[in-house]
C-alpha cells in the first residue's frame, strides 16, 4: 500500500506542476493505468461499456458524469445534455428499471442502471433554481426510461439547500434518492427523516474534509455513527443504500437485514468502481444487489487530485485499491 501511495504521490505531483494534467496522464503509462483503474473513460461510449460488462457480471450500475467546478451556466447547461444524452443511449440498449414491491419499502424501482448527479455540476454555487431545473429535467428523462436518479452529497455548506431540492424533485418523482453522509453530527436525524416508504438512501461515511463543530473527526466514531444511521434505514421503510467497502460494516449490514427481516430485494450495497471488485462480485454471487458507482468524463483529471487532496485518508483509499481486491 505505501508503495502504491507513494506512486500516485507522484502522480498528483506531476500533475500539480503541469498545465496539460490532462495529456500528462495519457502519457504516462503508470499514471494512465491508474486512472483507467477508477474512471470508465470520457465520453458516453466508455460509459455504457463499462455497464455493459458489468450487468453482464450481474451488477448493477450508477454512473457519475463528472463535471466539477461548475462556475456558469453554460457549464451546467452541458453537463445537463451530458446526462441526457447517457440516459438515452441507456434506455436504447435497454440497461433500465424495473418497479420492485418490496414488503417493507413500498414500491421501488431497481434499475440496472441509473444516474448519480452532483448538483455542484449543475449550478448549486451560484444558481440554486437553475441546478434544481436541470437535475428535475434529468429527473424526468429517468422517469420516462424507467430509470432513477441520485443526488451525491457535497460538502456540508450545501446539505440543507440540497435535501430542499430533493424533497420537491420527490413530489413528482419520489424514486430520486439522497446520500446521507455518517461522519456528519446531523445525520442520524436525516436518516429519521428519510426513512420512509419508497425513499431510496445512500449511506456513505462522507469524503470531504469537514470542521469538528458538524463532523465527527475520529475514524472509529464514524463507523459508529454510520452503524446508528445504518439501524435507523434498515427498520425504516424506505430502502436502504450501503455504500462502503469496509469488511465489518458489511458484515454487521448483512446481520442487520436478517434482524429486521429484510430480503436482499429490500436493500443494496454499493461500491466504487475499481474498489475491491471481487468482494463487488462476492456479494452478488450471495443475491445480494451490488451497485457500483461508475464515474466516468473529461474531468476526471481534476476531480481525482482534488479528491486525493482533500482528505489524506482518500489518498490511502485508492492506493489500497492497487493492492489489494
Ligand atoms: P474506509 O475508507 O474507511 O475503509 C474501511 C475499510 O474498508 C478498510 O479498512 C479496508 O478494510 C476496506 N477498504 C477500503 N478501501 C479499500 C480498498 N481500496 N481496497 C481494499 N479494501 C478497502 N462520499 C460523499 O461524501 N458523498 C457522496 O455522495 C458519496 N457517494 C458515494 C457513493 C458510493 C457508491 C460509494 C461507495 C462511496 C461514496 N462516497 C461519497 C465516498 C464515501 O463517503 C467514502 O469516502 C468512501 O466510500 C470510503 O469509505 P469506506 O466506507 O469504503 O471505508
Amino acid at each position: 500500500a505505501r508503495y502504491a501511495a507513494l506512486m500516485l504521490r507522484s502522480v498528483i505531483l506531476a500533475a500539480a506542476r503541469s498545465q496539460k494534467v490532462e495529456h500528462l496522464v495519457e502519457t504516462a503509462p503508470i499514471s494512465r493505468d491508474v486512472v483507467r483503474r477508477f474512471v470508465a473513460g470520457t465520453g458516453t461510449a466508455d460509459a455504457l461499456a463499462a455497464t455493459r460488462q458489468l450487468a453482464d457480471a450481474g451488477l448493477t450500475i450508477t454512473l457519475d458524469n463528472l463535471g466539477e467546478d461548475t462556475l456558469t451556466a453554460d457549464q451546467a447547461n452541458a453537463t445537463k445534455e451530458a446526462y441526457l444524452e447517457l440516459l438515452a443511449e441507456l434506455g436504447r440498449a435497454g440497461l433500465t428499471g424495473r418497479a420492485v414491491p418490496g414488503e417493507q419499502t413500498g414500491e421501488v424501482t431497481v434499475a440496472t442502471a441509473e444516474v448519480s448527479l452532483k448538483l455542484s455540476a449543475l449550478g448549486q454555487a451560484f444558481d440554486e433554481q437553475l441546478a434544481e431545473k436541470n437535475a428535475r429535467e434529468i429527473c424526468e428523462a429517468a422517469a420516462a426510461i424507467g430509470t432513477t436518479v441520485t443526488l451525491d452529497m457535497e460538502d456540508h455548506t450545501t446539505t440543507d439547500s440540497t435535501l430542499d431540492i430533493l424533497a420537491r424533485l420527490r413530489r413528482d418523482h419520489p424514486g430520486t434518492g439522497a446520500v446521507l453522509q455518517a461522519y456528519l453530527r446531523r445525520t442520524e436525524s436525516d436518516c429519521r427523516e428519510l426513512a420512509t416508504a419508497g425513499s431510496r438512501v445512500r449511506l456513505c461515511k462522507g469524503a470531504y474534509k469537514e470542521p469538528e463543530h458538524v463532523a465527527y473527526q475520529a475514524p472509529l466514531e464514524v463507523d459508529k455513527s454510520y452503524v446508528r444511521c445504518m439501524n435507523i434505514l434498515m427498520a425504516g421503510e424506505g430502502y436502504p443504500m450501503l455504500a462502503t467497502h469496509d469488511p465489518r460494516l458489511i458484515a454487521i449490514a448483512q446481520d442487520r437485514a436478517k434482524w429486521f427481516d429484510r430480503s436482499p430485494a429490500e436493500f443494496e450495497f454499493q461500491m466504487l468502481y475499481g474498489i475491491r471488485p471481487d468482494e463487488q462480485a462476492r456479494l452478488a454471487r450471495a443475491g445480494h444487489t451490488v451497485r457500483v458507482y461508475v464515474p466516468y468524463g473529461t474531468e476526471w483529471y481534476g476531480y481525482l487530485m482534488r479528491r486525493l487532496a482533500e482528505r489524506p485518508a482518500n489518498l490511502t483509499f485508492f492506493a489500497r485499491a492497487l493492492v489489494s481486491k
